[in-house]
């Protein structure tokens, strides 16, 4: 049987798919960084804890952040989950379905998760070490099983190949684990998670160390060892994203190797990007550390969605979806989002400044 025969026809999108694409592009990348900022804090937490520094300041200071870390990936991560139903709704609607039990206990995890990340915070100073390692274990594995079946989810979207597999577990609690690149795949997130979760922390005490609200020796060493947790996770990525590479049918990595020129740039340009923050979080430079690593990730995830579009060729290209013309929710959408954000803006000054007022 062709694979084809099992996609839904597409329905036609409002206007050029380029305007989709691009936002679903931006919203991912900011869903990402506070993704890897969550799940990252959280394994630093826990790795910290079992080597009995359970209670440092820099632990308490990520337990603090951790729930509303968590409630701003969820919301940042529902803008690309409707932008990427608009423009290949085909593939992870059906995907989502044959993983439906997965699927949907996902929000089951992510709230459990979300309550043990808040009990952490709240009783992390009348808890000892034990306790605080029993309170932020479990979140950490719910967050990190969470990644697991996304990453599912997202190589079964891109392979309707595989979706064949649901004859055989016809009640939605199939997984994609026959899938060659979802171990590297996964790794590759996880680790870049673990990366970014401690730029995270270097750049909080950064911030803390220059505006004096914290003892110089005492941010200068927190510093220096979330930027020791960048520098080693992103080493480690270097071969786990070669990994990844390599795990790729090979008419799929030749893209990048040669074969597509704006995919073998990208790649070319996201592994300078990386090379340049290695150098500067072994200078110890903050700030240069976070922009370059920023870009990388970025970078990335352009990568990740080229590499979607060629899965996808043999079935789809989005550029073919029929466009009807209607630019005025386009419109409605953009406004709503200025008036959003300036909303937001004002929200946060007058926290900033509550928070001034209290010190
Ligand atoms: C809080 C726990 C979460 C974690 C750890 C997490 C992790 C991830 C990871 C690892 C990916 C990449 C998967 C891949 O490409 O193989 C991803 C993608 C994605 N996530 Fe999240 N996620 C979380 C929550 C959410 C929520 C609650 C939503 C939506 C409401 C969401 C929406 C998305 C979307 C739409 C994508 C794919 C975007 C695209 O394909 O372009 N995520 N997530």
């Amino acid at each position: 049987m062709n694979p084809a025969a099992l996609i839904p026809t597409p329905g036609a999108i409002q206007v050029p798919w380029g305007w989709f694409e691009f936002l679903l592009l931006l919203t991912f990348i900011l869903h990402l960084l506070l993704m890897n900022a969550l799940v990252g804090g959280a394994v630093i937490c826990t790795v910290k804890t079992l080597r009995g520094q359970g209670g440092s300041a820099a632990v308490h200071d990520h337990a603090l952040r951790l729930p509303t870390l968590l409630a701003l990936t969820v919301n940042l991560g529902v803008a690309p989950l409707l932008f990427v139903q608009v423009l290949y709704g085909s593939f992870i609607y059906s995907s989502s379905i044959l993983i439906a039990w997965w699927w949907l206990a996902v929000i089951g995890i992510i709230i459990a998760a979300y309550y043990g990340l808040y009990v952490y915070d709240f009783r992390f100073q009348r808890l000892g070490n034990g306790g605080r390692l029993f309170l932020i274990l479990g979140p950490t594995l719910l967050l990190l099983f969470t990644a697991f079946i996304y990453v599912n989810n997202m190589t079964l979207a891109a392979t309707p190949d595989r979706w064949f597999a649901y004859f055989k577990a016809p009640d939605g609690t199939l997984l994609n684990l026959g899938e060659p690149t979802l171990a590297p795949r996964y790794l590759h997130f996880m680790v870049a998670a673990l990366a970014i979760g401690g730029l995270a922390q270097a750049l909080v005490w950064e911030r803390k160390r220059c505006k004096g609200a914290a003892d110089e020796a005492q941010a200068a060493e927190h510093v220096a060892s979330g930027l020791r947790w960048f520098f080693r996770a992103t080493l480690a990525q270097l071969a786990i994203g070669a990994w990844f590479l390599f795990s790729l049918p090979r008419y799929l990595y030749m893209n990048f190797l040669g074969k597509e020129q704006l995919d073998t740039l990208l790649l070319g340009v996201g592994l300078v990007l990386t090379l340049a923050s290695l150098h500067f979080a072994r200078k110890g430079r903050v700030w240069p550390t976070v922009w370059t690593a920023v870009a990388t990730v970025a970078v990335m995830a352009g990568l990740r969605d080229l590499l979607r579009q060629a899965y996808l060729r043999p079935y789809f290209t989005p550029g073919d979806l029929q466009v009807a013309a209607q630019y005025s929710p386009l419109v409605l959408f953009a406004v709503s989002l200025v008036i959003g954000l300036a909303l937001v803006g004002y929200m946060l000054k007058l926290w900033l400044k509550a928070n001034r007022e209290g010190e």
